[in-house]
């Protein structure tokens, strides 16, 4: 329980019945709060993020909320990020593009904390063309990394030649990052000027054709062509570099809606996740201030999207991991194959210390649970609540990742249900049992759930509290 002033607000918004004379004295308060506050009280910023290992199912999230916004900025990553979005009825996987972008008044913004690369971009961008959609509204940030060709050969090397293999999605994410870390990346504003930005390809490729050879033993990259390739898609790319981090601040300033969207989630944080089995960004709601350019106090609603089980692809340790029938079970009916590299997802129950460690990052005001649908069946469902290692019990998730991987889940049992729940619109619809599940978690997390998730379409959910 927050009580922070935008909190005394939401809480006004229910409670206030809309006369004449409350919408005034409303208003009056708001207009006296802001003021006071030097105008950051009432801006309307969302995130969403992702709170377990990625693919809960933020794109739709995304997607619904994204209705109402005028900007929607993605701040990390890049295009190892996959959702599946319907264009004109026809279904299209998009890995770089923010999952909002079907909504085409609102402006999409690839932030300055993404790492870009420029061909994908516009392949998508042709790809919603050819669904009659206009793709006129995106913007790149000038700040942005370029993720160039030598980055995904050097990801594929990495993990083919690497005994630790991270098992990456091989887009180049990692080494993009590390390029930029390491100050010799490419930003987006370099790639204005066509002749300069040659000159810097050239220190670049030169020195990763060295790196290549001597140490991987792998063929050099033809720098020649690379030009050629870049030199192609110049004049589309160029138009969409800006300065976006003042867009961004001014829209805030002028009270419009900006929603910031994560991809992957927080148990792949950089620095918070399992380490080193994670993605190269902070896909927390921190992550937002420094890939996006703002500030923390002007994050007003963090919503965290928390699939009813768990889902991992890639290596590292998964503590509540079903390696038997239930687990393929889940996998069958969610559908749990990865959107950008086909891979079957890792399943297992729901991990309530992985949740409890992304609201403690990100400190979420709102809980939207996805695919609840997918438990329907089952007549025993399971949420875990402590990691037993080595004799002692832990309600929170140790550092060390070779602990986690010997850790035993104590588990919460809940009984199932077997009522078709993807057509409930309402919350008092639901069984009682799948009720108990979902009060258990708020309970748990300590943060409400304000919309559930019962099917794969945009109309498919419960909403229970506005998420403003
Ligand atoms: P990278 O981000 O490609 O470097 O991969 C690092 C780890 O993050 C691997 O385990 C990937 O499977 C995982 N990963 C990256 N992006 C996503 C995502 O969007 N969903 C789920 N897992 C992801």
């Amino acid at each position: 329980f927050r009580c922070t002033s935008a909190f005394i607000i939401r809480e006004l918004k229910i409670w206030i019945q809309f006369s004449l004379v409350d919408r005034f004295i409303y208003y009056f308060i708001i207009c006296l709060l802001k003021k006071n506050k030097g105008g950051y009280i009432y801006m309307s910023s969302q995130v969403v993020v992702g709170t377990q290992w990625g693919d809960e199912g933020k794109g739709k999230i995304v997607d619904v909320l994204a209705e109402k916004a005028d900007l929607i900025v993605r701040f990390q990553g890049g295009d190892n990020a996959g959702h599946t979005v319907v264009v004109n009825g026809k279904k299209h996987v998009l890995h770089l593009l923010p999952s909002g972008v079907l909504h085409e008044d609102a402006t999409c913004i690839i932030g300055p904390g993404v790492v870009c690369n420029p061909f994908v971009l516009l392949e998508e961008m042709d790809t919603l063309k050819k669904g009659g959609l206009s793709t006129d509204h995106i913007l790149i940030s000038d700040r942005a990394q370029m993720l160039m060709p030598y980055h995904k050969v050097q990801d594929a090397l990495e993990e083919s030649a690497n005994g630790n293999k991270i098992g990456t999605t091989k887009r180049g994410i990692g080494p993009c990052y590390a390029d930029k870390y390491a100050r010799t990346g490419i930003r987006f504003h370099e790639f204005v000027n066509f002749e300069t930005f040659k000159e810097r390809l050239k220190e670049c490729v030169t020195f990763k054709n060295k790196l290549f050879t001597a140490v991987y033993g792998a063929e050099p990259m033809d720098y020649d062509k690379m030009v050629a390739d870049f030199a192609a898609i110049h004049d589309r790319i160029v138009p969409m570099i800006k300065e976006t981090t003042h867009l961004v601040n001014d829209a805030l300033d002028q009270d419009k809606r900006v929603l910031f969207e994560g991809a992957q989630a927080a148990m792949l944080d950089i620095n918070y996740g399992t380490y080193p089995y994670v993605t190269s960004s902070s896909p927390t709601s921190a992550g937002v201030t420094v890939g996006a350019g703002v500030a923390p106090s002007r994050i007003k609603t963090v919503c965290g999207v928390v699939k009813a089980y768990s889902t991992r692809v890639g290596e590292g340790p998964f503590v509540t991991e079903l390696l038997d029938e239930q687990g393929e079970w889940i996998r069958t009916h969610g559908g749990e194959y990865g959107a950008t590299t086909g891979r079957p997802r890792r399943c297992g129950w729901l991990d309530l210390l992985v949740v409890k460690h992304a609201n403690m990052m990100s400190g979420l005001t709102d809980i939207v649970i996805t695919k609840i649908d997918v438990l329907t069946g089952l007549e025993k469902i399971k949420a875990c609540v402590g990691y037993e290692i080595d004799g002692k019990v832990y309600d929170y998730i140790p550092s060390d990742q070779e602990d986690v991987a010997r850790a035993k889940p104590v588990y919460k049992e809940f009984d199932g249900w077997t009522e078709d729940i993807s057509q409930m619109s309402k919350y008092d619809q639901l069984p009682e049992n799948a009720k108990a599940y979902l009060r258990f978690i708020e309970e748990f997390t300590g943060v409400r759930i304000s919309m559930v998730s019962v099917g794969p379409d945009r109309v498919n959910n419960i909403y229970i509290h506005d998420i403003d």
